[in-house]
């Protein structure tokens, strides 16, 4: 018998099966209300091919550390020596271990009793939120807090109770009606790169018998003198009961981590689904992980460097005019508005050569739209340049003027300006 493709399968087209009504008229919708007639047929995602001279800001690799070559090492001489590993659930992992051992060193790093290694950022926060919450519990979460900690509160059955951005005073009020609960918050807003007032929402959380929730994504790493986070750093390690990071940012891997105590460690990895029903991380993961840390920890002067293009950008964008919506990090997001201002904000800053991430519903509410910018340590100031120069240029193109968000500024200032005495006092 030959082994060969078997003849009535060549050339033959494949084809799916035909979608029942309920659900091509779902995917329709999409064709229909934004392709069509918000993209006018193009894709918000899919702007020009970056040209080789282009500047990449769509990456979360704040500390350019992707191609570090005692990482890529690390990774490499793990592959050739343990292949794939064991492929199995982190359930099953026991004994001396380096992935155990890399959850205590990075718990340690973190000044944490206890952490657990999860397969990205999303299963860390949905199953931590899974597995301490449910029916009866409030969760209280910031009206920005992350998507994946949304959807934890959604597989808990729990109920989500908002808080304004940033606004302890109506976390409290929220609190006094509904009772004790769970509080989440990012310490760096993934969408505007604001920063959580933590001290404050600790405090309340503290005061009210609440379990406190910090996912530090955008700060673990990048904040605290060896990148510790910024719940370390303000010393306040011992008062969050949880913090949870994605390491697919500062630590450019692709891993989640929650701090956590001992005695819940255990618990977790046969209470949250995440952990039980998917497949844990490879050896070569764990192994350059580990050699991330220690990059992290060392090679401080990429968090300086990280920090300054930050702060310098920043400076020029809104002196430019720009509203960066308190933005106080190494995100930075140019606010158009609308879906339409949005691409021709896009292709504005495309042409010139700055590749940006858009951010749209269901990542920003509706007609809050906006391209963000993530810095980096290896931008040089000649980049730096080139990108204040290039948001000057486009404005009137792009028609930054006009923006919702822009008005929203120029009225604050305005407001500003008239509460100020008519006579300076003497
Ligand atoms: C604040 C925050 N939490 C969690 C995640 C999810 O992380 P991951 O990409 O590792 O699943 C992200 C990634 O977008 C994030 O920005």
């Amino acid at each position: 018998m030959s082994n060969s493709t078997p003849a009535n399968y060549q050339n033959k087209p494949f084809t799916s099966p035909r979608d029942p009504e309920f659900l091509s008229r779902r995917i329709n919708r999409y064709y229909r209300d934004r392709v069509m007639s918000t993209w006018s047929g193009g894709h918000i995602m899919r702007g020009l091919t970056p040209s080789s001279d282009a500047i990449h800001l769509s990456s979360n690799d704040y500390l350019s550390i992707a191609q570090h070559p005692r990482i890529l090492q690390a990774a490499a001489n793990s592959l050739l020596s343990e292949g794939n590993g064991l492929l199995m659930s982190g359930i099953f992992l026991h004994g001396a271990n380096p992935q155990l051992e890399l959850e205590q060193r990075i718990a340690h790093f973190m000044q944490a009793e206890a952490g657990i290694l999860c397969q990205s950022g999303w299963c860390a926060n949905t199953g931590l939120i899974q597995s301490i919450a449910d029916e009866q519990t409030p969760v209280y979460i910031d009206m920005l807090a992350h998507m994946s900690l949304w959807e934890g509160i959604r597989s808990a059955g729990a109920r989500p109770i908002s808080f304004y951005h940033n606004a302890p005073e109506h976390l409290e009020r929220q609190i006094l009606k509904q009772g004790p609960g769970v509080i989440i918050v990012d310490s760096v807003y993934s969408t505007n790169g604001s920063i959580c007032p933590l001290q404050e929402v600790v405090e309340i959380g503290t005061k009210h018998g609440c379990v406190i929730v910090v996912d530090e994504s955008h700060s673990l790493g990048t904040h605290g003198a060896q990148g510790e986070g910024m719940v370390a750093m303000l010393g306040l390690s011992n008062k969050v009961h949880f913090r949870t990071a994605s390491l697919a940012k500062a630590f450019a891997g692709r891993a989640g981590f929650i701090t956590c105590s001992r005695h819940f460690s255990d618990y977790f990895k046969f209470e949250s689904n995440p952990a039980i029903f998917s497949s844990t991380l490879l050896p070569h993961e764990v192994a350059s992980l580990n050699a991330t840390l220690s990059v992290i920890q060392e090679e401080g002067w990429r968090r300086t460097k990280l920090h300054s293009n930050a702060a310098q950008l920043r400076r020029h964008l809104s002196d430019l005019g720009y509203n960066l919506n308190d933005s106080q990090s190494q995100i930075i997001a140019l606010e158009s508005g609308t879906e339409q201002q949005t691409i021709v904000l896009r292709d504005a800053l495309e042409k010139r050569g700055i590749f940006g991430s858009v951010f749209c519903a269901p990542a920003t509410p509706k007609n809050r739209a906006m391209v963000r910018l993530s810095i980096n340590a290896s931008l040089d100031s000649g980049e730096l340049e080139r990108i204040a120069a290039v948001c000057a240029e486009i404005r009137d193109e792009a028609d930054m003027w006009s923006w919702s968000s822009t008005q929203r500024s120029l009225a604050n200032k305005m407001l500003r300006v008239s509460s100020l005495p008519e006579t300076a006092p003497i």
